[in-house]
């Protein structure tokens, strides 16, 4: 299965490389939520050869599925995980595909076509950048910490999501390396695969961001939880995610949403 998926990742990143560099036409799902026509028209894509492939397989993707389920074959997709920046002309975009299975992970692509990373992993089978084996950092201390977030859509109507990334700058900032946002979360998970980011977390996250950056993260050797440290579903409403080493003193300090 793994195989079948990289080889239709790369074939919607062709149109992908092609809508980066092209003029896009932009709608608006809320004022800062953008949707160009190549989210749409890679997801149609992905779905329609998902479908082919992968029949007994649920699909559910950003922006064509209404309601988002758990079925216990789901494959979850983002289109664009990174639609801003790949708005902006920033590489920090890719495309996420992730399988689960009884609702555990199963298999993970990130394609990024811009900079032609592939990240992939498979249950069990540990995961890897471009086919080279990826291992989660050793930091072991939060002062010594790289960290990455994001800031959830919900930010705008200042809301408690709002305070609550504002509560935790106050609280991470000083106790961390520094802060990093690069605006796409299954990167984010990636890049803490590979040992670039030593922990990540954000709140509102939907399960095409994550389903397949959690994989290959654990299969690197990393820890998920949510703000509490109770098993992440894709329900839940704040992610926590690290080389594990640092998890615990991390949600230690992290206030309560
Ligand atoms: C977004 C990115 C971003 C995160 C947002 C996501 P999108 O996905 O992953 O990093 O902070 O919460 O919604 O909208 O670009 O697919
Ligand atoms: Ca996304
Ligand atoms: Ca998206």
């Amino acid at each position: 299965m793994l195989d079948q998926l990289i080889t239709i990742t790369k074939e919607a990143g062709e149109l992908f490389k092609e809508g980066f560099y092209a003029n896009k036409e932009i709608q608006y799902k809320s004022s800062i939520d953008l949707v160009t026509q190549y989210d749409l028209q890679i997801e149609e894509f992905l779905k329609k050869r998902l479908a082919q492939d992968f029949s007994d397989f649920t699909l559910i993707g950003e922006e064509t599925s209404q309601t988002i389920t758990h079925p216990n074959k789901a494959i979850y997709i983002d289109p664009i995980d990174g639609t801003t920046n790949f708005i902006h002309g920033l590489p920090m975009c890719c495309i996420s595909i992730g399988v689960w299975v009884d609702q555990e992970p199963y298999i993970g692509v990130v394609y990024n076509p811009i900079m032609n990373e592939l990240f992939t992993a498979q249950k069990a089978k540990g995961s890897f950048l471009n086919g080279k084996p990826l291992k989660v950092s050793q930091t072991d201390t939060l002062q010594e910490s790289l960290i990455a977030t994001g800031f959830p859509y919900t930010k705008i109507d200042k809301g408690r999501d709002y305070q609550w990334v504002l509560e935790c700058m106050e609280a991470v900032l000083p106790l961390s390396r520094d802060i990093r946002r690069f605006g796409s979360a299954a990167l984010d998970l990636c890049l803490l695969a590979k040992g670039s980011f030593d922990l990540y977390y954000e709140v509102n996250l939907k399960p095409w961001d994550v389903a397949a950056g959690i994989l290959i993260l654990l299969e690197a050797g990393g820890k998920v939880s949510t703000d509490t440290g109770y098993t992440y579903t894709l329900e839940d409403r704040v992610i926590v995610a690290s080389n594990s080493e640092v998890h615990q003193d991390f949600i230690d300090i992290l206030p309560n949403l």
